[in-house]
């Protein structure tokens, strides 16, 4: 971003991350239930409950939990669950904790077993026991901690245990967005870089970002680049440079990448349109099968470009036709 007078206003006001919930574009059914659980505690004068976020990767976790920590006027701390390894870590989090703030923990699935269950009654009794010492000397210390708000977010809702998913008392899954939402991130994006865009441009750059916010900014930076290298002096993106910029970028008019034809040609031409297993295919296409299962395949099966059977993944007539292969 230009550095400017007032640029510590721009950061504010525009940074690519909306802050508030009433600038947080899409998602409506999950702003509508937050705002009144927000509006409820903060009358109250209560801690928010506990709020388990998931969804596909880059759908805007992270930011909504952000919001609702600054909605609830409260301090903001956050871990991602691969970085606490021993349980001292967590303690040491917590008991830094202040009445009313949120703990962000991130990619919560990945949180090892013995410090989950620390997180129990954390979350339920705000107090946690700690082992001190060793053998015959060990003693457990009990630890009161202040009322704070969890915020867990995860790709892999199932991949959670259910004493950890009950312990949220709001449980919210993120969808992917519609183009007309996408469209209007693309236009604030737009707005937050000093950057014009047309409205056929900002939409073309929606259809093709796979439903997800994430996609829109990066698919409307590369565009930007393209612009910006192509004519110095207007700052202004049309629709010629967007549909040429994102042909070299191998993003076709699905939103689908050089990954995802490497993987529906795979299921094709190697296994005979499927069923095939996620390890064998990931093996023959040497992607990591964690990868995707949780960023391709999802977008994948929402445009039913496949099908999951209890055999594994097939590809669907659609599949075919668009990528102009006839059917064996
Ligand atoms: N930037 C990324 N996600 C967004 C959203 N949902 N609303 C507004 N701006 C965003």
């Amino acid at each position: 971003m230009e550095k400017n007078e007032d640029f510590t206003l721009i950061e504010y006001d525009k940074s690519l991350r909306p802050k508030r919930l009433k600038d947080y574009i899409g998602q409506n059914d999950i702003k509508e239930m937050l705002n009144i659980y927000i509006k409820t505690a903060l009358k109250r004068e209560e801690t928010l409950d506990h709020v388990l976020l998931y969804g596909p990767p880059g759908l805007g976790k992270t930011t909504l939990a952000n919001i609702i920590a600054n909605e609830m006027g409260a301090n903001w701390h956050s871990v991602t669950a691969p970085s606490l390894d021993r349980v001292g870590d967590l303690a040491a989090i917590l008991s830094s904790l202040d009445a009313g703030d949120v703990l962000f923990i991130d990619e919560i699935h990945r949180l090892p077993k013995v410090i989950e269950e620390v997180l129990y009654s954390a979350m339920e009794d705000y107090s946690i026991d700690i082992i001190v010492g060793k053998d015959t000397t060990a003693s457990t210390i009990k630890i009161d901690l202040p009322p704070f708000t969890l915020i867990g977010a995860t790709t892999r809702c199932g991949d959670i245990s259910a004493p950890l998913r009950d312990r949220f008392g709001i449980v919210q899954q993120l969808d992917y967005y519609n183009d007309e939402d996408l469209q209007q991130i693309v236009k604030r994006t737009s707005n937050v870089f000093n950057y014009a865009i047309d409205d056929e441009s900002s939409l073309e750059i929606a259809r093709r970002s796979r439903g997800t916010p994430r996609v829109a900014n990066r698919l409307f930076r590369r565009v930007r680049d393209f612009a910006q290298f192509m004519d110095e002096k207007s700052a202004e993106i049309h629709l010629d440079v967007t549909k040429l910029s994102l042909q070299k970028l191998n993003i076709d008019t699905e939103g689908l990448n050089q990954t995802d034809y490497k993987y529906l040609k795979a299921i094709i031409e190697r296994f005979n349109g499927g069923p095939v297993g996620l390890n064998a295919l990931s093996a023959s296409i040497s992607e990591d099968p964690i990868t995707l299962e949780d960023v391709y395949e999802p977008y994948l099966l929402q445009r039913g470009f496949i099908i999951r059977t209890p055999r594994g993944r097939m590809v669907t007539e659609k599949t075919y036709q668009h990528l102009g292969i006839d059917k064996k």
